[in-house]
């Protein structure tokens, strides 16, 4: 298996999919359609997506145009956090998947609108699968709608961004990362609040980005029809793949270019943001990453099920570029 092929190959198989549930940019509101088309198809590596095909393959689901509209729902509901985490009253951002940010494009009106839109048309979109006749199916598709609900709010992603934007308070020098020295000090001690601020820095990671991830495997189990302990299974290794993929996501917002990850570099930074590289230092984040990667793997050979694909795209994962 050549990976990069097989990725590239998902990417397109994907982007039809999602094209073909796309609105038509046409009347009185079309701004809006174009808004939304704009942020869903500037690119993007459609990582939920593709870990719930793969999820759904990994238990035996062949039957595709089941997961179809689960498929889009979800990056619908990925592209609209995005759209409003980069508003200027969120984390202020101009560049997005190597565009332009939809607000800088159609105005923050209309960012705030095509957000909403995409959130709302992910659930239309969604409905489309809970039209089957079969009592299975149908089961199934309603307990992955319930899933997609709660997972992408406010227990979920839409949790971990509030978490995010109220922040930690004034941290000083001191409660930042052991053996650097930032600003000229060395710290040798950790701060008295390092492991309150690191629950909470997990707590946050785990809602904000590991709930799509969760969702979108999860998803992808419930439709192939997989059993409650396995999905329970998928479920924690979903966690540890999302909170690796953020503190990744920390990382590289530091060591990273804007060419590279399409979008700016520093952004953390500008913000102020306490992460984890600021909390625990490059190294010790990096030693995360991989930590919680393995825990993934591990729990995934559990499942005593093949999927060749999936296991290397969680591997990928730990050394991701962008
Ligand atoms: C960005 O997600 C937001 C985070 C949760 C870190 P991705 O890195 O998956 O963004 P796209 O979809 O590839 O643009
Ligand atoms: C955002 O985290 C996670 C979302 C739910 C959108 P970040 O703010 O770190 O994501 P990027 O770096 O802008 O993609
Ligand atoms: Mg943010
Ligand atoms: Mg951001
Ligand atoms: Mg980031």
């Amino acid at each position: 298996m050549n990976f990069r092929d097989e990725l590239n190959k998902r990417v397109s198989y994907i982007e039809t999919i999602i094209k073909e549930y796309l609105p038509e940019e046409t009347g009185y509101q079309k701004r809006i359609y174009e808004a939304m088309n704009y942020s869903i198809m500037a690119g993007g590596k459609r990582l939920r997506p593709m870990l719930m095909l793969e999820t759904y393959r990994l238990f035996g689901g062949y039957e595709e145009e089941k997961i179809r509209p689960f498929l889009t729902a979800m990056e619908m509901i990925h592209t609209y956090s995005l759209v409003h985490d980069d508003l200027p009253a969120m984390d202020n951002d101009e560049y997005r998947r190597g565009r332009k940010t939809t607000h800088v494009v159609f105005g923050e009106a209309m960012g705030i609108l095509a957000g909403d839109g995409l959130l709302n048309y992910a659930f239309e979109t969604a409905c489309l699968a809970l039209k089957g006749d079969s009592y299975d199916d149908l089961r199934r598709a309603a307990a992955a709608f319930s899933i997609l609900a709660q997972k992408a709010g406010i227990y979920g992603m839409i949790g971990g961004q509030v978490v995010d934007m109220e922040g930690f308070g004034t941290l000083t020098e001191s409660h930042l990362n052991l053996n650097s020295n930032i600003k000229g000090i060395t710290l040798t001690e950790p701060h008295k609040d390092h492991n309150t601020i690191l629950d909470k820095l997990n707590y946050m990671y785990k809602l904000k980005t590991g709930a799509l991830i969760e969702a979108s495997m999860m998803i992808g189990a419930v439709l192939a029809g997989a059993g409650e302990e396995d999905i329970a299974v998928v479920e924690q290794m979903a966690s540890d793949i999302g909170l690796a993929f953020q503190i990744q996501d920390d990382i590289l917002d530091v060591t990273s270019t804007t060419e590279v990850i399409g979008k700016p570099a520093h952004s953390d930074e500008k913000n102020n943001k306490v992460t984890y590289v600021t909390l625990l230092g490059i190294n010790k984040a990096k030693e995360k990453v991989e930590a919680l990667s393995e825990r993934g793997l591990a729990a995934f050979q559990t499942l005593n099920k093949e999927n060749e694909f999936l296991q290397e795209l969680i591997i990928e994962l730990i050394n991701r570029k962008k």
